[in-house]
């Protein structure tokens, strides 16, 4: 099962991704969390981790190789979406390099790559080599892969949603974000995926929940659960360093017992 965490900009995205890796964790799986978004500088810390994976993009070859494969591609005629740029027909979670895969408490995590340098040019190389990461992505029954997506919708575009059965949407009490959640849902339908749910998150009392559930019922789009404003995740993210116990990894056990209801705990 794959399962995307997307959502605006500073919405909580890598928050809810790392919640969520270490609740469904213990619920018996073997969760890969795919880092997916260029601009994330911390998601290994918050995940209890040393130090980041190298990137997939080393795989093959950098940035620069990819792109000047992709632009061969381009001139003989693939488009974007359909593009394949890795060698493997299918990619077992226990095949892929070492130092391209980190384990830390029971949870494996992999990076697509990062934008490191100004003028390097735009994303589109991350954006290919996820959408054909996660299509050849092989998974057992008892594996998850919970992907930490880029901010906003790009990567709908480049047909990174297609291999996905479950589009998860982080939304914070703004209108931005709401609106944002509206865009998605259709997106992740168009894109086929399964199944689009919502998680409200930063919400700061039972008032605020219940508005916010109104609005996104209205844009017909279903929320799964409300993880409160945390003063322990704002520390932890702060300092870098994976959250302690607190409110919010209480209020995520709703949501995975949302999005798989056979191993409710
Ligand atoms: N439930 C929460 N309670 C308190 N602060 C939160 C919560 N979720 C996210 N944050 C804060 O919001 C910031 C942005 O979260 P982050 O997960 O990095 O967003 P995104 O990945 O969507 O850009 C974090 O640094 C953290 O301080
Ligand atoms: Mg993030």
């Amino acid at each position: 099962m794959k399962i995307s965490v997307c959502g605006k900009g500073g919405s909580g995205k890598s928050v809810i991704v790392a919640l969520l890796a270490d609740e469904i964790k213990r619920r018996g799986y073997q969760v890969l969390v795919v880092d997916s978004d260029e601009s994330n500088s911390a998601l290994y810390r918050i995940l209890g981790f040393d130090q980041p994976p190298e990137p997939i993009l080393e795989l093959v070859g950098g940035k620069k190789k990819l792109q000047q494969k992709m632009a061969s591609r381009f001139s003989s005629g693939e488009s974007e979406p359909k593009m394949s740029v890795l060698s493997q027909d299918k990619i077992l979670v226990k095949e892929i390099p070492p130092q391209h895969i980190r384990h830390s408490n029971g949870l494996a995590l992999v990076n697509i790559g990062k934008i490191l340098h100004s003028l390097e040019g735009c994303a589109c190389p991350m954006g290919v080599l996820t959408r054909e990461f996660l299509v050849k992505l092989s998974l057992d029954d008892k594996g998850i892969a919970v992907v930490d997506m880029e901010a906003g919708i790009e990567h709908f575009g480049r047909g990174v949603a297609t291999s996905l059965d479950t589009v998860l949407i982080v939304v914070e009490p703004s209108f931005e974000s709401l609106q944002l959640a509206s865009r998605i849902s259709v997106l992740a339908a168009e894109s086929g995926v399964r199944m689009t749910k919502a998680v409200l998150n930063k919400v700061a009392s039972p008032e605020m929940a219940a508005k916010l559930q109104d609005e996104l019922k209205k844009r017909g789009i279903e929320p799964i659960g409300v993880v409160r404003y945390d003063p322990e995740i704002f520390a932890a993210t702060l300092e870098g360093r994976k959250p302690g116990n607190c409110l919010a990894s209480d209020d995520i056990k709703h949501v995975v017992d949302a999005l798989l209801p056979s191993a409710k705990s």
